[in-house]
């Protein structure tokens, strides 16, 4: 028996000694596939539904983003005239109706925005498709799936949103807005319901590398306004130094619209919460298809 265990110790301690030289050798090794790091895909969010292939901010938008498994749903929200809540991206009805209206959605009362067509831009087989309000949205959700409600008016939108989710598990919703005032807003109102303040990373002139708004500046805004974390386009300049600012605020942090499997890969590799893409499916298989990879790079060395 003690022959045995000294044995097995040995045959153990050598296979230990091998993963240890292994891990120690390739630690320097400039191969790209085997410093690979391995990564939990984060959530899925669907961008205005599944808006490759739907159209955007409609119910089978929303219905086909469900059944391609994405585990939230991302809509635009504005405040009608008459203080309905309905789900559209642009301030305009120009684009979703292929020019055939043009009217403010925000001077427009529910009836009259549910009178236009906003699916046959997008094909004949989504003709007469009309804009939803928040509840027939809220009515899709399956279990354990979340709705990322983004406010693209201001804060007078908060009253009619509130009367709304009031019966909604906190669990399943957020609110996500540029508008750093709705954001304040949602959180003195709505505290239950984590909230995410929006920005987009531009150049401060053409071609100067110095981006606005500074790492310093969205921190500035997100203590100000109590956000849950940031929501971000996927930019370049968004790196460790970053997430680390955020996760030592206990701050949450997501990122939007990637269809770029490598970009994805870059923003889970960062630790990301969630990814906002028109694809949700596709890029899910494109990100499973890369943790497989890695997998392999971490066993290889080892063999
Ligand atoms: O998820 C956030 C993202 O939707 C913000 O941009 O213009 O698509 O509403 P936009
Ligand atoms: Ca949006």
């Amino acid at each position: 028996m003690k022959t045995f265990l000294s044995s097995t110790s040995i045959v153990a301690g050598a296979a230990l000694f091998t993963v240890l030289s292994a891990v120690v050798a390739n630690a320097d090794d400039a191969s790209p596939k085997l410093k690979a790091k391995s990564f939990i895909i984060p959530e899925i969010v669907a961008h205005r539904g599944a808006s490759h292939a739907a159209p955007e901010n409609t119910l089978p938008s929303f219905e086909l983003a469900w059944k391609e498994g994405a585990d939230a749903i991302e809509g635009d929200f504005y405040l009608t005239k008459d203080g309905k809540i309905i789900c559209t991206h642009d301030k305009t009805t120009e684009r979703l109706t292929g020019g055939a209206d043009n009217r403010v959605v925000a001077d427009s009362t529910f009836d009259e925005l549910r009178q236009l067509d906003v699916g046959s831009w997008k094909g004949e087989q989504f003709k007469g498709v009309r804009m939803p309000s928040l509840d027939e949205v809220l009515a899709t959700i399956p279990e354990g799936k979340k709705l990322l409600i983004e406010i693209k008016c201001g804060p007078e939108i908060v009253p009619a949103l509130k009367a709304t989710v009031k019966d909604w598990p906190a669990e399943q919703l957020r609110i996500i807005s540029f508008n750093a005032d709705v954001i304040a807003a949602c959180r003195r109102e709505l505290p239950a319901i984590k909230a995410f303040w929006l920005t987009g990373y531009k150049e401060t002139a053409k071609g100067n590398g110095q981006w606005s708004p500074t790492f310093g500046s969205v921190m500035e805004t997100l203590h100000r306004t109590k956000a849950s974390g940031l929501d971000s386009n996927a930019h370049e300049t968004v790196d460790e130094t970053l997430v680390k600012k955020l996760r030592a605020a206990n701050l949450e942090f997501h990122v939007w619209t990637v269809d770029d499997p490598a970009v994805a890969k870059r923003f889970a590799d960062l630790g990301v919460d969630s990814i906002t893409t028109n694809r949700p499916q596709w890029l899910r298989q494109q990100l499973s298809a890369a943790t497989e990879t890695n997998s392999e790079s971490v066993a290889a060395p080892t063999n």
